[in-house]
């Protein structure tokens, strides 16, 4: 295996980085991103190579700001309202790409249109205004496996070869809510950290959900995606022997490996510890990882839509 490498200690370490047309993992308050200058095809590409990318599947492009943002795509009136309500946060919006962007083809894989959005972290709104151009960063994960909540995890995904600006355990958890705003119309692609009932109520409007084979669902919406290499089993209000147990709420007593997504119950916590507890009992060598099962509503969603597609059948 070759050397590990060495890590940006510092902000400006890691924009010197991206600056000249490489490639670097960041904190967001969602999940940590793998970075690079979003105008630089050749960067660009090497995101895709590094984590195993189909070309298909577009990437996310991260603004310092609304202006950042409102150069790249359109913002008819409710993406405004969306956006002054929710940015900085974890809210991607679709919308349509504006023809003199100067985006690489590549990030919006041939789209018309572009998935942006604001993140809260310090790091990142640091990170992109010392670069000065928005940044394309997917999940720091390798294609289809599980997405990483902390610099450590990045770490051992890439053993090492990737470089990584630490900045702590993510927030949120799971990744950003995506939704599409065409006119006045708004669809949900993915379920994310911000509730549905949470975005309409705050933005005072509705929103449809994509259906599967939807025209407009992400493209990376891939039925198998956050696998851990460990199978899952969904739905389980106890373990058996041979199996890790996922808990949420009270936990069983179980003499195998045992993680709690919330004693309390809390959705926000569980959202918080799901990456890193699924990373934690995939490790233990485990047959099996059976999960408890999580209320469908608020930020269950999201939860739900991740164990679900982990579970999913692998082609
Ligand atoms: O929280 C997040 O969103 C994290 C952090 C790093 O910002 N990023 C993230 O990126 O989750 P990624 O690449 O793992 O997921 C991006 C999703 C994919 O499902 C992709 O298909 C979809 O966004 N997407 C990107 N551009 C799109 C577009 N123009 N239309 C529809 N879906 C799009
Ligand atoms: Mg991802």
């Amino acid at each position: 295996m070759p050397a590990p490498r060495t890590h940006p200690q510092t902000v400006d370490e890691a924009a010197a980085l991206i600056g000249a047309g490489g490639i670097c993992a960041f904190a967001t308050e969602t999940v940590y991103g793998l970075g690079a200058d979003a105008t630089d095809a050749d960067a660009v590409l090497n995101i895709y190579r590094t984590k195993g990318r189909p070309r298909f599947n577009p990437l996310i492009v991260h603004c310092a700001n609304l202006e950042m943002a409102a150069r790249l795509a359109e913002f008819p009136p409710l993406a405004q309202r969306f956006a002054e309500a929710f940015w900085p946060g974890a809210l991607t919006l679709v919308l349509p790409l504006k023809p003199d962007a100067g985006i690489a083809d590549i990030v919006t894989a041939g789209l018309d249109t572009l998935a942006i959005r604001v993140p809260a972290h310090e790091d990142a709104r640091a990170l992109i205004a010392a670069v000065g151009r928005p940044l394309a960063a997917p999940s720091a994960n390798p294609s289809g496996r599980l997405s990483p909540t902390s610099a450590e995890q990045v770490r051992q995904a890439f053993d090492n070869q990737v470089p990584v600006l630490d900045g702590g355990p993510c927030a949120a958890g799971v990744e950003s809510t995506i939704i599409a705003v065409d006119g006045e119309k708004a669809t949900q692609l993915r379920a994310g950290a911000i509730p549905l009932a949470e975005l309409e109520k705050r933005a005072g409007a509705k929103i449809a959900r994509a259906t599967e084979g939807d025209a407009v669902a992400a493209p990376g919406m891939l039925k198998s995606h956050y696998a851990p290499q460990s199978r899952l089993r969904l739905n389980a209000d106890k373990p058996i022997a041979a199996e890790a147990y996922l808990a949420f709420g009270v936990a069983p007593l179980h003499d195998g490996p045992l993680q709690n997504l919330s004693p309390t119950r809390d959705l926000g916590e569980a959202a918080r510890n799901l990456f890193a507890m699924l990373h934690e009992l995939d490790a233990s060598g485990a047959t099996a990882i059976a999960v408890a099962p999580i209320p469908d509503h608020g930020l269950g969603e999201a939860i739900n839509d991740r164990l679900q597609r982990a579970a999913a059948p692998r082609d």
